[in-house]
């Protein structure tokens, strides 16, 4: 059973190691492997990684920066525009003591047209662990298949973005809690929000209702419901989220992604459909928290920002702790 993170270090059994850390006790599921969808994940292991990345958090809180992976590196290999992905696995990767390459595929050889997998197999030779974002769904997976070293999905398309996901959920339970009991609703672009598809699939592990407020054009994947039908997961697809609002716990706006839309004209038609303001804030229970994977466009008005239930500047520094709790797994250090 996950334990608050306040009482997370009275409760939870630990070890001693590297001279004055104490470490939860883990499984290792994580191990040597990819990260590259959230369908790897089982509850155990999502309560596994959320314990790690609150001794994270307490340990950066107390110490600033661990040397547990001193002796690693990371590669940031992006082929889509980052600032929260990349900024949060460097620094995560700074604060466990080790060092990340970055590679700028503006300027890389792969302009000169380098195959990914050409450039996997070189990049393998110089670090521990590949992080990496493509705009094709599956490219990760692909990368991960001719690969020596682990390779994590930062997100790849429309189709996955399982650390993203695993960040939320921490965010969720560090502010919460617990998981169990919430009703959540996704907000706007469910059809090529990748974020969106991650997260459902792993609260489908938990006992939540889960409302999909979209357009007609942007509604949630079947592939995804499906998926959640098959597990029994309660949800609903609506399209009134001021009707809706007075029933979440946690409302998770989320950016029209215009860069996916085939025609414009189609994106610049749904664009504006669900904006969140201090109107619809007050629609909204006094303890709910709104999220939002950022950046934002016009989804949510900067007059909410100040709102005390406005929880979507804190997840990128939740993000840092469970990202360097990834890492730390993926290159079997805890
Ligand atoms: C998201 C992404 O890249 O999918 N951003 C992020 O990683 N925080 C969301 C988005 O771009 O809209």
């Amino acid at each position: 059973m996950l334990q608050n993170t306040r009482n997370l270090f009275k409760t939870t059994r630990i070890q001693k190691r590297n001279a004055g850390y104490a470490v939860p006790r883990t499984t290792r599921f994580l191990s040597g492997k990819h990260v590259l969808s959230t369908e790897q994940f089982t509850r155990d292991n999502l309560e596994e990684m959320c314990n790690i990345a609150a001794f994270m958090q307490k340990s950066v809180e107390t110490q600033g920066v661990l040397n547990l992976c001193s002796d690693k590196y990371s590669a940031n290999l992006f082929y889509e525009p980052s600032t929260r992905t990349m900024g949060s696995f460097h620094t995560a990767m700074g604060r466990l003591g080790g060092q990340t390459l970055p590679i700028y595929t503006e300027f890389s050889s792969v302009k000169k047209g380098e195959t990914l997998e050409d450039t996997i197999r070189v990049i393998q030779n110089f670090v521990d662990v590949i992080i990496m974002r493509h705009p094709e769904i599956g490219s990760v997976a692909q990368a991960a298949s001719v690969s020596s070293v682990p390779v994590i999905n930062a997100g790849d398309g429309a189709n996955e973005h399982p650390t993203q996901a695993l960040l939320d959920l921490y965010c969720m339970y560090a502010e919460r809690g617990s998981i169990d009991g919430l009703t959540i609703a996704m907000v706007g672009d469910l059809k090529y929000g990748r974020t969106v598809h991650s997260l459902s699939k792993l609260l489908s592990h938990y006992n939540v209702k889960l409302k999909f407020v979209s357009p007609l054009e942007l509604k949630m994947p079947s592939e995804i419901t499906s998926q959640l039908a098959k597990k029994n997961t309660k949800f609903e697809e609506c399209i009134d989220l001021s009707k809706e609002m007075h029933t979440c716990d946690v409302v998770y706006m989320t950016r029209v992604q215009k860069e996916r839309f085939p025609i414009l004209e189609d994106y610049n038609k749904v664009k504006d459909m669900f904006i969140m303001d201090e109107k619809m804030m007050s629609f909204g229970k006094s303890n709910m928290m709104l999220m939002h994977p950022l950046p934002r466009i016009n989804e949510i008005t900067v007059d909410v920002d100040n709102d005390p239930r406005s929880k979507y500047f804190l997840q990128p520094k939740y993000g840092m702790f469970m990202r360097m709790a990834i890492l730390a797994a993926v290159l079997g250090k805890i």
